[in-house]
């Protein structure tokens, strides 16, 4: 009786929901249906939420791709795709909150819209979650970053672990972007490696070097729920998500 008592109390696994309480919030992910590669319908969009509060998350920042010629989503039309978002969850009586902003592809139309003001940022330092291209590495993002910071917006950089040509020995130009005052956001699931072997190596270099302030799950269908449940299993993860070093939760009020 004793020695399987003693067996239950000494295991060392850490529940999914322990580890969800050092997150909460998830800052990445494409839960609006039909605006971009991410869910097709409300049914998708519901069956990935049931999930996130089944594993305690308190909140879900949603981020449809704004990248002109490829999809055309403007503030507008994501505000009114939360609406339906939004009255399903009521009306389905689910206890988590749910904003909209956007992963912004960093082109002339970012830079459009960022001194147009029209961009639609989240928590208090308006953070503003960019992205690259996974293929070619663009000249001139030093200047947009700088373009970003002279205004009252602060970029956080989408999966900084996926572009390939920022891998080098030390990681000496993600450091560099991130010396210019740009966070970067971990995808969950590169933990895994879902994109790769470069991706999960990086991955895990930027997880030991601290340089990771979010994470998110850059969730795209249903099919992904397990990388969920599994990436949560990962030690490097467990660490990084006890480390304290994370500003997810900051975004819940
Ligand atoms: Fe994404």
């Amino acid at each position: 009786m004793f020695d399987s008592l003693k067996s239950i109390f000494s295991k060392s696994e850490i529940s999914d929901s322990v580890l969800v309480e050092n997150i909460k919030v998830d800052m990445h992910s494409h839960l609006l249906p039909g605006i971009d590669d991410g869910v097709k319908s409300i049914e998708e969009s519901i069956e990935i939420i049931r999930h996130f509060i089944g594993l305690g998350y308190k909140k879900i920042i949603t981020t449809p791709h704004i990248m002109k010629g490829t999809y055309d989503n403007t503030s507008e039309i994501i505000k009114n795709k939360l609406q339906i978002v939004r009255q399903e969850i009521q009306s389905q009586n689910l206890d988590i909150e749910i904003e909209a902003s956007a992963e912004y592809y960093l082109d002339t139309h970012f830079l459009d819209l960022l001194f147009n003001g029209d961009i639609l940022s989240f928590g208090k330092e308006n953070y503003v979650l960019v992205e690259f291209s996974y293929l070619q590495k663009q000249n001139d993002y030093q200047n947009i970053f700088m373009n970003i910071s002279q205004t009252d917006y602060q970029p956080i950089l989408a999966h900084p672990e996926r572009y390939a040509y920022f891998y080098d020995k030390n990681l000496s130009q993600l450091k560099q972007i991130k010396e210019q005052g740009v966070l970067f956001q971990l995808n969950l699931f590169s933990i895994l490696g879902v994109y790769g072997k470069g991706a999960k190596m990086v991955a895990e270099h930027l997880v030991k070097e601290n340089m990771i302030d979010f994470v998110g799950t850059d969730i795209h269908k249903p099919k992904h729920i397990a990388y969920l449940d599994d990436c949560l299993k990962d030690k490097y993860l467990q660490k990084l998500l006890q480390s304290g070093n994370l500003k997810n939760k900051s975004l819940l009020s």
